[in-house]
């Protein structure tokens, strides 16, 4: 998957926390596992994400103009936080 790395939140970039394994916003505290499923904070929804496809030559394309937004997960599917997270809390 293609995930966009600007919190649904408020739009600050949301970088990869090593430590949790997962994305953690440092302007609100919004954090998300490593497959963008909604963990913690004010996101109303995962992160969003790009439609992905193969093209003839089997040239992976990532459609940045094709947005997929999905609700705040109820039961992830990865583990999250799986160690220290980098922002603070959790
Ligand atoms: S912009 Fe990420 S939590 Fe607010």
């Amino acid at each position: 998957m293609a995930l966009f790395q600007r919190c649904v939140h408020l739009g600050c970039r949301v970088p990869w926390c090593g430590p949790s394994q997962g994305f953690e916003c440092p302007c609100h505290g919004s954090k998300y596992n490593s497959i963008g499923e909604y963990n913690a904070g004010p996101a109303p929804r995962n992160l969003d994400r790009f439609v992905v496809e193969l093209n003839p030559a089997n040239e992976l394309i990532i459609r940045t103009g094709s947005i997929i937004q999905t609700p705040r997960c109820l039961e992830p599917s990865v583990e999250y936080p799986q160690g220290p997270s980098c922002i603070g809390a959790g």
